[in-house]
C-alpha cells in the first residue's frame, strides 16, 4: 500500500491549451508535489460545497424519470454512466455534459491518443466550465473521474444484486488498478483493500460516489436482468458490466 504514496508517471506539460492532454496536465490525478496539493485542494473545496443528501435524492429522481414507461433497457448507457454526471454537472452549476464527458473520460487516460470527438468534446466542456483555467480542468476533472468509476459502482451492485448475490455497495470495486513512478520506471499498483484508493491521492469523491449509486439504485429496485450473461468491459484496470439490461418486473433476482 505503500506504493499508492510514490509519484504518479508525469505527463507531458508542454501542450495546446484547452485539449485532452491540457486536461491531463492541469488536474490533480496526473500531477505531483505542489501542482498535485494545489489541483486537489480545487478538487476538494468544489466537493465540499455539494450536498450529498441532494446528490443521492435527484440521482434517484433523475433515473425514476428514465425508466418510467421503458421495456428493456441497458442500464449502463442509460442510468450508470450518464445519471451520476449529470446530476454531478448539475450541481456545480453546469448543463447535462454527460455525453461530453463519456467520450472525454474513454480518452482521458494517458495511453490513450484522443479521437477528434474527444477534442471536440473537450472544447464544449472548457467552454462551459469557464476557459482554459485550472479551476475549469478541476471542475471537468471531477466529471470525468466521476464518470466510469461511479457506473461501474452502481453496475457491480446492480449486476450481483440481480443476480441473486447482493452484497453492499463496496463489495466489488470498479477500479482495480493505478499507476506510480517507482525507481524510474512506470508501474501499475493493485488497489485491492481500498475501493478509493489511499494516501494523498486518496478519492476525494468517495462520499458523493456513494451517494449518487445508492439514489440510482434505490430508483431501480424491482427491475430484473434480461440476460443470464453480463458482458464485461474488457480493460485490465477497471472490472464493470459493458452492457446490463434489465426490464421491468418482481420476478426472482430482482433487486431488494
Ligand atoms: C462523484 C464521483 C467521483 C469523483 C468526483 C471522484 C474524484 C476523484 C478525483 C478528483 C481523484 C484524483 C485525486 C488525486 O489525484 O489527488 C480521484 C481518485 C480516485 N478515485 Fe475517484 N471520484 C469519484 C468516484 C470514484 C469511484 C466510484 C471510485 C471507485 C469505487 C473511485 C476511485 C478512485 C481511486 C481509486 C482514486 C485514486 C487513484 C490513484 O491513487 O491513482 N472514484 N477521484
Amino acid at each position: 500500500m505503500t506504493q499508492l504514496t510514490a509519484p504518479v508517471p508525469p505527463v507531458p506539460a508542454d501542450v495546446p491549451p484547452g485539449g485532452v492532454a491540457w486536461l491531463r496536465a492541469s488536474v490533480a490525478r496526473f500531477s505531483n508535489g505542489s501542482d498535485h496539493a494545489r489541483r486537489r485542494a480545487l478538487a476538494v473545496d468544489l466537493l465540499a460545497a455539494l450536498d450529498a443528501e441532494s446528490l443521492q435524492d435527484n440521482a434517484f429522481v433523475r433515473t425514476q424519470r428514465i425508466m418510467t414507461d421503458v421495456e428493456d433497457v441497458d442500464v449502463m448507457a442509460a442510468i450508470a454512466r450518464p445519471v451520476p454526471v449529470g446530476v454531478l454537472a448539475a450541481a456545480l452549476g453546469l448543463p447535462d455534459v454527460s455525453a461530453e464527458v463519456a467520450l472525454v473520460a474513454a480518452a482521458y487516460h494517458p495511453h490513450v491518443t484522443p479521437s477528434d470527438a474527444a477534442e471536440a468534446a473537450m472544447a464544449r466542456l472548457v467552454e462551459v466550465c469557464g476557459g482554459v483555467t485550472e479551476l475549469a480542468a478541476a471542475r471537468i476533472g471531477l466529471l470525468v473521474q466521476a464518470c466510469d468509476a461511479t457506473a461501474g459502482l452502481i453496475g457491480n451492485a446492480l449486476s450481483a444484486s440481480l443476480a441473486g448475490k447482493p452484497g453492499e455497495l463496496l463489495t466489488d470495486p470498479p477500479v482495480l488498478r493505478t499507476r506510480r513512478r517507482i525507481g524510474g520506471e512506470n508501474v501499475t499498483v493493485e488497489l485491492a483493500g481500498t475501493p478509493f484508493g489511499a494516501g494523498p491521492r486518496e478519492c476525494p469523491g468517495s462520499a458523493h460516489a456513494i451517494a449518487l449509486a445508492t439514489g440510482v439504485l434505490e430508483a431501480l429496485r424491482g427491475f430484473r436482468l434480461t440476460e443470464a450473461e453480463t458482458a464485461w468491459v474488457s480493460s485490465p484496470n477497471l472490472r464493470m458490466p459493458a452492457v446490463l439490461r434489465v426490464t421491468r418486473g418482481s420476478s426472482a433476482g430482482g433487486l431488494c
